[in-house]
């Protein structure tokens, strides 16, 4: 199965030229890959010259608006989000939750209306800092049952998760893979529980300090198993986000 890697750029670069010499750059030297599905996500004033210069990466937003117009000073509409080439977008990362007060439920109706206007939501979720397992279930469950509430499995066959425990992010020191496993397990599980299926195969993704030097021991499948990525400040960097690309999906996984 392809891997799903994913540029989350967040607030950055500051300038266009910037952008789209680092998209120019992620494109070239990704151009022969089989194995994994690129995507990029820059910020929303970029997303139209970005758009343009990608050929075989996709193109994603960082987050999106559930009405399609009206009176929300500063949104973005999903509607919006569709001219230009977005494929894929990210809803309820920590950084939203945290700073942006964005709520299980504001998460639940942008996974919907993304759903309804054919978008690929990646849904984070993730503990704010380490937790027992059984705390740490509690958390993941009540962000997967309240983000994806009224949502049925075949309506996200096409989504994904992204695990992100908040203290992992942006701050060198990733979770270990066996961790990131146990999260993978433990989110399959709520998922069939919340589904009442049996086998949940949506990918499920991890984030936080993803390097080139991590990313190999994530994907394996004797190690964290997962099926993608989300990488924050790595792929601001032409070489680490190849390299992560490349050591993430080679031909045996
Ligand atoms: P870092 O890779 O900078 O830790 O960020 C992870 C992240 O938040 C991706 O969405």
């Amino acid at each position: 199965m392809k891997k799903t890697i994913i540029a989350n750029w967040k607030m950055n670069p500051v300038s266009l030229d910037q952008a789209l010499h680092l998209a120019g750059e992620i494109e070239k030297r990704t151009t022969g890959i089989k194995n994994a599905e690129v995507v990029i996500a820059p910020p929303y004033p970029f997303l139209k010259d970005i758009g343009r210069v990608l050929k075989k990466t996709k193109l994603g937003a960082q987050n999106m608006h559930w009405e399609e117009a009206g009176p929300y000073t500063g949104e973005v509409s999903w509607r919006q989000l569709k001219h230009f080439r977005v494929t894929h977008v990210i809803i309820g990362h920590s950084e939203r939750r945290i700073h942006m007060g964005e709520t299980d439920e504001m998460i639940n109706k942008k996974i919907k209306a993304a759903l309804k206007a054919n978008l690929i939501p990646i849904l984070a979720v993730g503990e704010q800092k380490k937790l027992s397992e059984n705390a740490m279930r509690l958390v993941l469950s009540r962000q997967l049952s309240r983000g994806l509430a009224g949502i049925t499995a075949h309506d996200f066959k096409k989504g994904a998760i992204a695990y992100e425990p908040v203290w992992a992010i942006g701050t060198g020191r990733a979770a270990t893979p066996k961790h990131a496993g146990i999260a993978l397990r433990m989110i399959q599980k709520i998922l069939a529980g919340l589904w009442k299926t049996k086998k949940v195969t949506m990918p499920i993704l991890y984030g936080g300090s993803v390097n080139s030097k991590n990313a190999a021991d994530f994907i394996s499948p004797t190690m964290g198993g997962m099926q993608g990525l989300l990488v924050g400040s790595a792929s601001l960097n032409a070489t680490e986000f190849t390299g992560i690309i490349k050591s993430s999906s080679p031909e045996s996984f």
